[in-house]
């Protein structure tokens, strides 16, 4: 039952807020962060290993921006085949997470049982309780996403995201390195996110209108810096995954270390730069793509669209959000601009060619 959406992504995509408050009700209590028991003890650890495939990949990967700038915890991520096939050393005190929807991706759990016996404990953060990852792991982390059909991850990826900055802020908490006072207004950033995301949610015409020129383009650039660089990357497979146009993510200081020999006025360049400590630096390089005949599709706040949407060829606007929070609210444009080009292609949204909702062969 799409419930009068045209697509299960459409319809997985507007459940946003409602499983994000389902997400964030399961692992907030009056008095702050609440894991199921065994719990996990952070302070013990030096080290954390991250493991997962695709978007749930990515969201380890924005995790880690989290864990060590918060935390302090130094944190390894990397994608199911590589860890698996590369047998890296797991050193003592270290733990392994890791991240899957479907709980079944064959790859994520071969890495899982490589780290059997010799990490300190295994964790994971799933969408199916049930499944063989949620099951043979020490702690089962659920997101509490409900069912999701489309084969592009949309709701699960901001509920991982959701479920990973609240274990960034447990540990920071176990590790000495948040106050309550600052702990407790990230709390009330999150509370808050839901209702964030259905004012987003209302601004759907400008990206669908954005999406409509971009349906003509052969390849796109998706630049971030900061928490906005993995998030890049996912509007980048989201892109490419369900509309065939080719699509890249760089680091925006890594623009002039190769890629922006590809820029000209074919290529557009979406930029994910809401207005913070990193906002000026991704401007400049902003101005280098235009500078170069670039079209640059600015997503961005009030105040970055105040200061630097002048510049760009189309800006869609976010609303207000805390720096640590913008990941999970900026990954909607991202969805809505991958599921609006790939309607304006007329593909297979639900289906995309060669694509599995899950991945169970190696
Ligand atoms: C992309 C997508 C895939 C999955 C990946 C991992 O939209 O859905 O990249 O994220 O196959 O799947 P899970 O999370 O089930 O392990």
């Amino acid at each position: 039952d799409k419930g009068g959406h045209r697509h299960f992504m459409a319809k997985e995509i507007a459940e946003q807020p409602s499983v994000l408050s389902d997400t964030l009700n399961a692992y907030l209590t009056d008095s702050g962060i609440a894991l199921p028991d065994p719990g996990i003890d952070f302070a013990a650890l030096d080290r954390l290993t991250i493991t997962a495939c695709g978007t749930a990949y990515l969201a380890g990967f924005t995790a880690k921006y989290w864990f060590e700038q918060i935390a302090r915890l130094p944190v390894e991520v990397d994608v199911a085949s590589e860890f698996r096939y590369r047998e890296p050393p797991i050193t003592p005190n270290t733990a392994a997470l890791f991240i899957s929807q479907s709980g079944e991706t064959a790859d994520t759990l071969a890495a899982l049982r490589y780290c059997k016996g010799k990490a300190s404990a295994l964790y994971s953060v799933v969408n199916v309780p049930e499944s063989s990852i949620a099951r043979e792991s020490d702690l089962a982390l659920p997101i509490h996403a409900g069912v999701e059909i489309g084969v592009a991850s949309t709701k699960a990826f901001t509920c991982q995201l959701t479920v990973l900055l609240l274990l960034a802020l447990k540990a920071a908490e176990d590790r000495g390195h948040l106050p309550p006072a600052a702990r407790d207004e990230i709390l009330t950033h999150l509370r808050a996110l839901p209702g964030v995301f259905n004012t987003a949610l209302g601004r759907d015409e400008v990206i669908e209108n954005v999406a409509q020129e971009l349906a003509e383009a052969r390849d796109i650039l998706f630049l971030g810096r900061g928490l906005m660089y993995p998030l890049a990357h996912e509007g980048a497979l989201k892109l490419k995954e369900i509309s065939y146009i080719h699509a890249e993510a760089y680091a925006s200081g890594e623009l002039k270390h190769g890629p922006i020999a590809l820029i000209d006025q074919h290529v557009p360049v979406v930029v994910l730069a809401p207005r913070d400590r990193l906002f000026d630096k991704t401007v400049s390089n902003m101005q280098e793509v235009m500078a170069r005949g670039g079209r640059v599709v600015l997503i961005t706040d009030a105040a970055g669209a105040e200061s630097a949407g002048a510049e760009a060829w189309r800006v869609i606007q976010m609303p207000e959000v805390s720096d640590l929070l913008a990941p999970i609210l900026y990954a909607l444009p991202a969805q809505l601009l991958a599921y609006h080009t790939a309607v304006a292609k007329g593909t297979d949204v639900d289906q995309p060619r060669n694509l599995a909702k899950s991945v169970t062969v190696e």
